[in-house]
């Protein structure tokens, strides 16, 4: 078995490596002078594993081209982070559904297919492959712990987020709660007065994704209103976008964390652990 990566799933790719204990696969990447993706892998045979976040249109062209280099070998793709997976309903007339369109996409070529925290878990039922999800709620909460806070209370944004919350809470067996979260635009959102038991204690707001950020600098806001000491946003897909991260720190968050399905300076846990125990259990 071998390990090959994108481009942006590198430092993912190759933990998972060294933990499987296999060799990962040299692979070039370059742009023709149009702007088209080039790619030319090392030798492949066996049984590959392929890792590749989809975090933007250009991580996804690039993925399905490297699938496409592991035609002759049985091809396991994990898909830490999944772009295009919010938008898993028609919201509006005419709108596409791009989650379908983007794991129909993906199921080409492969044999199947391990996904992390996806949006929502239903998304796996548009793969054409045998697909499983894993959760990295608890190793978040493995990683709150060393922070040695005195009773932080875990805050999902929305009532989505709750059991999430629920799982990273049960790591210190801390007390966990909901907002309520109405998404107004892409950037904006709106979260309903709500008192939690946030007064002089430490918060720690954590969901799936973090994009613009507007959704934690929003409750973190509320939270310091209320008396929390001090708040701190945790996630696994850190998406980050457009400064989200700056502008986080800049209202107060004291800290934030993600995980390294999307790599970024505050990737912080890793999901190859788990991602290597779903590989050796299949
Ligand atoms: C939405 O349902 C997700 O779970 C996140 O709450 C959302 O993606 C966060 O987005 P933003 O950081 O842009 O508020």
């Amino acid at each position: 078995m071998k390990v090959i990566c994108t481009e942006r799933s590198q430092v993912l790719g190759a933990r998972l490596a060294q933990i499987l204990q296999i060799p990962i696969v040299d692979t070039s990447f370059s742009r023709f002078p149009d702007g088209e993706h080039y790619l030319r892998t090392g030798d492949l045979d066996g049984e590959t594993v392929v890792v590749g976040s989809v975090t933007d249109s250009d991580a996804l062209v690039q993925l399905m081209l490297l699938i496409d280099t592991c035609e002759q070998s049985h091809t396991r793709l994990v898909l830490p982070y999944m772009a295009y997976a919010r938008q898993d309903k028609q919201f509006k007339k005419g709108e596409p559904l791009s989650a379908r369109v983007v794991a129909k996409a993906l199921s080409r070529g492969v044999s199947e297919i391990i996904t992390v925290n996806v949006h929502d878990p239903d998304v796996l039922k548009n793969f054409s492959v045998p697909a499983q999800n894993l959760s990295l709620a608890s190793d978040i909460g493995s990683f709150i712990k060393t922070l040695k806070l005195r009773q932080p209370l875990i805050l999902a944004p929305d009532d989505g987020a709750l059991s999430f919350a629920g799982q990273v809470a049960s790591a210190g067996g801390w007390d966990f709660d909901h907002l309520k979260k109405t998404r107004l635009s892409g950037a904006e959102v709106r979260i309903a007065p709500k008192t939690v038991r946030a007064d002089s204690r430490p918060v720690v707001i954590v969901d799936d994704i973090i994009s613009t950020g507007g959704t934690i600098a929003t409750a973190a806001g509320m939270l310091y209103q209320q008396g929390a000491t001090d708040v701190y946003a945790a996630c696994v897909h850190g998406v980050l976008a457009n400064g989200a991260y700056g502008r986080l720190m800049a209202t107060g968050i004291r800290d934030v964390i993600c995980s390294d399905t999307i790599e970024r300076a505050c990737s912080r846990i890793s999901a190859a652990k788990r991602i290597a125990g779903a590989i050796r259990r299949c």
